[in-house]
């Protein structure tokens, strides 16, 4: 497994960059070897729980299908999901670290993992080999509310349709088709440029319930204000699918809520998350004195994590969204 970058590529000199790093860091958790993993497991079981699936059922399997997980984490979603897949069929996980990737021994036999950051360029060796590209909780990732760098990796990975037989179809006759139009013609010659799956938090719109889940909603502002961390594209991550211009149509769109049977799992998770997150703070507060302590955080959560688990207690929790598109053209 090739050495971990340790994410540098997000260290530019300015303090909002580096307030950015060290948020997106607590998600690592540096140096607290097993606490993002049991984050990510916890999180797991609430997707899991809440869409069903781990493919989304309209994604057509079929033998030799070839799957990316990008940001994969512990890997947890493509483990779960390699046993099931029929003959041949491959998935590899990418993350921007290798910290938590799990280790060779732990491989199942059509499932392997490396390093790749899917805010760049796809090297030439990857384009157009997968089927499927599926995407999990990046929401802290993408800056200033630009998710397109991720968009183009993912639509890049995606098998391609073949130039030779789009040009013969227009050679036929069928140009006089808008480009659209024949783009889509020719999947019934072709077959499908491949799937994009996605799920992820909507980070700008916390549900809270209770006066501490306020505070620490309002103290959260000011830890993301001066990273400049924008969440808005979350709630329009169809439409930045659609117009990034790399011909993705969006199947399926969806902006709910969890279920109320899931709602103490995701306050759960949550909580985790915030429980983390305090250790990145005196850090910060260096840069930046508006964000809190960590005493001051520690002491906030205090009486939210005593409220929750009461009758009408506290709550403090993202609502989800998720997305399945199909490529129609090249990218
Ligand atoms: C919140 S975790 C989600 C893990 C996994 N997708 C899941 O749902 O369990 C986000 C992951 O994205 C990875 N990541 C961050 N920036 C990345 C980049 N530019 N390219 C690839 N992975 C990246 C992080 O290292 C981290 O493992």
């Amino acid at each position: 497994m090739s050495s971990a970058k340790n994410a540098t590529y997000l260290l530019k000199q300015d303090g909002a960059e580096a307030c950015r790093h060290e948020t997106f860091h607590f998600f690592q958790s540096r140096g607290c070897a097993n606490r993002a993993p049991r984050r990510l497991a916890s999180q797991h079981l609430v997707w899991q729980l809440h869409t069903g699936y781990s493919l989304h059922p309209k994604i057509e399997v079929r033998d030799g299908m070839t799957i990316a997980d990008l940001g994969t984490g512990t890997g947890i979603w493509a483990l779960q999901l390699a046993p099931s897949l029929l003959p041949n069929s491959k998935i590899v996980g990418y993350d921007i670290s290798d910290a938590h990737l799990p280790h060779k021994e732990y491989w199942p036999s059509n499932a392997e993992f490396g390093v790749l950051d899917s805010m760049k360029d796809v090297p030439e060796s990857l384009e157009g080999q997968f089927d499927v590209v599926h995407i999990r909780m990046w929401a802290y990732i993408p800056r200033e509310n630009d998710p397109s760098p991720l968009i183009r990796h993912a639509a890049k990975l995606l098998s391609k349709l073949k130039k030779s037989i789009l040009y013969f179809v227009s050679f036929l006759g069928f140009i006089q088709f808008k480009i659209d139009s024949w783009t889509k013609l020719t999947i019934l010659f072709t077959g499908p440029g491949g799937y994009l799956q996605w799920e992820d938090a909507r980070f700008g719109s916390f549900v809270t319930r209770g006066d501490a889940a306020c505070e620490i909603r309002n103290m959260l502002d000011r830890v993301h204000l001066p990273s400049k961390l924008d969440f808005q594209w979350l709630e329009e991550l169809d439409q930045h699918v659609q117009s990034a211009g790399v011909g993705f149509e969006v199947l399926d769109a969806q902006y709910g809520t969890w279920a109320p049977h899931l709602r103490p799992l995701a306050i759960s998770n949550t909580m985790l998350a915030m429980q983390n997150l305090g250790a990145a703070l005196d850090g910060l507060k260096q840069k930046f004195p508006s964000i809190p302590s960590q005493a001051e955080w520690l002491n906030s959560l205090e009486p939210l994590d005593a409220s929750i688990g009461k009758l009408c207690g506290g709550q403090l929790y993202w609502p989800p969204v998720t997305l399945l598109a199909r490529k129609y053209s090249q990218a």
